[in-house]
């Protein structure tokens, strides 16, 4: 297994560019299996999240090719099983069961164990494709579903699931009729399968919005689409630039899409500025302070940044506090954080931060994707050598990272652990 190895201390500047997005591209990916025709995606980043989608989708009988960050994919000969060996490495490919149903009337797919960061449990996606007229069935841990043909239907969803209104939005594409999902997810990512699958003939309205309105169609053309760029990559990049009291050029940056988190780091004193080539992102006055945040779904603020946030705010001047109310353990990091000389506090699903003077350099373990994100941004500002041990979690939603962090100055390289 590789590590990270980073030497703390230099501030960061630079321009720095954020790639395609993980979590809009993975649901875009598996949208391939319903147009008809080749697709085209570009603005892909080369991750092993999406390796993986690729590897589902050429057993689901897609032809694919990625080149660069341009990913092609075409349907052959459709297969419905998704088997426990890839879907145990990638929770998200249970996003295959919606256009699997809505194209063959049936999908086997692995049921997606939990992850260090929750049960992760998918009873909402599957509550709303029986209202659709699927029936499954749990067989040695596969979900079997069936259906004649999907029909549409009235769905509320208990929670906005991001995944949950992905997997309908899919289905509800090519379902009979008129298909409304209530209190669906409203995150940008959303709302870019949305606009991939309008791309491809669909008849979707509100996306964006708590609403969304699909009119089924007989059939979807296979298109060009350019997955937007990667929101969670981009908050990092801000956090980094106040951590280690440097300044930074952020291209390619979804400014809108990042207001919750722009609105708390110039809450806690990061100067945050729109300019041609991007946001420059740096300390205004030298000093940072704490702030108090809870995660919310979308349009609040989002739980992937919470490690990063908690991570600056080790550093800030007082003390600031940090609700995650959408995961029941995404706080894995905090004991690496403390290692590193942190004063953070755990009380059920909150954590008071006290800011420290300085964080020192430890060998840490990574846990899951955000964690080892705050665990890098912490070796680049601690005093001395920092080692991130089981950096493969990185390696789901970081294209390149060392490369871009080198580039404006950090020193930070792998080893073989
Ligand atoms: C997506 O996960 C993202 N993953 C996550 O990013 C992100 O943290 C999450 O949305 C919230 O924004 C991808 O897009 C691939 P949910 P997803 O369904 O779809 C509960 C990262 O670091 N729930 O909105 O799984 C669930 O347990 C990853 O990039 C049910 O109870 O999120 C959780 O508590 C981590 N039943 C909450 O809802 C269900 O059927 C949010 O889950 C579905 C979800």
């Amino acid at each position: 297994m590789d590590k990270l190895v980073i030497e703390g201390g230099v501030s960061l500047n630079g321009p720095i560019r954020v790639s395609g997005s993980k979590n809009a591209a993975l649901p875009i990916l598996l949208a391939c299996i319903l147009p008809e025709g080749p697709v085209c995606l570009h603005n892909v980043p080369r991750l092993r999240d999406i390796h993986t989608t690729l590897k589902l989708l050429d057993i689901l009988g897609c032809e694919t090719s990625f080149e660069g960050n341009t990913v092609c994919s075409e349907v052959k000969d459709l297969k419905i099983e998704a088997p426990y060996d890839l879907v145990k490495t990638m929770r998200a490919s249970v996003l295959c069961l919606g256009p699997l149903l809505a194209l063959k009337g049936e999908a086997k797919v692995a049921l997606p164990g939990g992850c260090a960061i929750g049960a992760r449990p998918v009873d909402l996606h599957l509550t709303a494709f029986e209202q659709m007229g699927a029936t499954f069935d749990l067989d040695s841990g596969y979900i079997h579903g069936k259906c004649d043909k999907l029909k549409g239907a009235h769905i509320h969803f208990d929670f906005p699931t991001v995944g949950g209104t992905e997997n309908v939005l899919m289905a509800a594409s090519f379902a009979e009729g008129e298909t409304i999902i209530e209190n669906a997810a409203r995150e940008p990512e959303v709302v870019d399968l949305a606009n991939f699958l309008i791309a491809c003939g669909a008849k979707i309205s509100g996306h964006g919005t708590s609403i969304i309105t699909v009119q089924g169609v007989p059939s979807l053309k296979g298109s060009n689409y350019k997955v937007m760029p990667d929101r969670i990559e981009a908050g990092t990049y801000m956090v980094a630039a106040a951590m280690t009291d440097g300044e930074l050029l952020i291209q390619d940056c979804p400014f809108q899409e990042l207001e919750s988190v722009v609105y708390k780091l110039r809450k806690m004193g990061v100067s945050l500025e729109e300019e041609e080539g991007g946001v420059r992102v740096r300390r205004a006055n030298g000093l940072l302070s704490g702030v108090d945040i809870t995660t919310q779904p979308y349009p609040g603020f989002p739980t992937d940044m919470q490690a990063q946030l908690m991570t600056l705010m080790c550093l800030a001047n007082g003390a600031g506090t940090i609700e995650e109310k959408i995961f029941e353990n995404r706080f894995m990091h905090v004991q690496e954080l403390v290692r590193m000389g942190a004063n953070i506090k755990l009380k059920g699903r909150t954590a008071m931060i006290r800011g420290v003077e300085r964080m020192t350099g430890a060998p840490v373990m990574a846990s899951d994707l955000r964690a080892s994100a705050s665990l890098v941004v912490a070796g680049l500002a601690a005093e001395g050598r920092t080692d991130v041990q089981r950096i493969y979690h990185l390696d789901r939603g970081y294209e390149k990272l060392e490369d871009k962090l080198s580039a404006v100055g950090a020193k930070v390289w792998r080893e073989k652990e």
